[in-house]
């Protein structure tokens, strides 16, 4: 299951960080799979909204846990985040515009990719960097 191979992604040593972290991935499984068995449009539109959601709340979270370890990298992070979470955004612009040119046209792997590699290469560096320095 690629459900195992992600419990990496979710040891930042911050307990609320790793748990907005495991939502954010069981909401992106359950979109993606909502939009490759073709769910009902508005269940799927509502899943999208559930994701950004979930998305503006942990990275507020998040970055209120950086500033406050004194990370000096919080406008990167901050900035990476937006990146992400306008990206989620066009997914779901496409989604609306026409589900079925979505479904035949797009890489919906990728939504969830986004998340992950952003948890690999930008959260995991910043978080183990954070314990090492304490
Ligand atoms: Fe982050
Ligand atoms: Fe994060």
């Amino acid at each position: 299951m690629a459900d195992r191979t992600d419990t990496d992604l979710v040891e930042t040593g911050f307990p609320e960080i790793d748990h907005q972290h495991q939502r954010l991935i069981d909401g992106l499984n359950h979109l993606i799979a909502g939009i490759l068995t073709g769910e009902n449009t508005a269940i799927t539109l509502a899943a999208f909204d559930k994701i950004c959601e979930l998305w503006q709340n942990h990275c507020q979270s998040e970055e209120k846990v950086l500033e406050s370890q004194g990370s000096p990298r919080v406008a990167v992070m901050k900035a990476e985040h937006d990146r992400i979470l306008r990206r989620l955004e066009g997914f779901r612009r496409a989604f609306a515009e026409d589900p079925e040119v979505f479904r035949a046209g797009t890489d919906v792997g990728e939504i969830r990719r986004l998340a992950i590699r952003h948890f690999r290469q930008y959260d995991k560096v910043e978080f183990d960097g954070l314990r090492s320095s304490t």
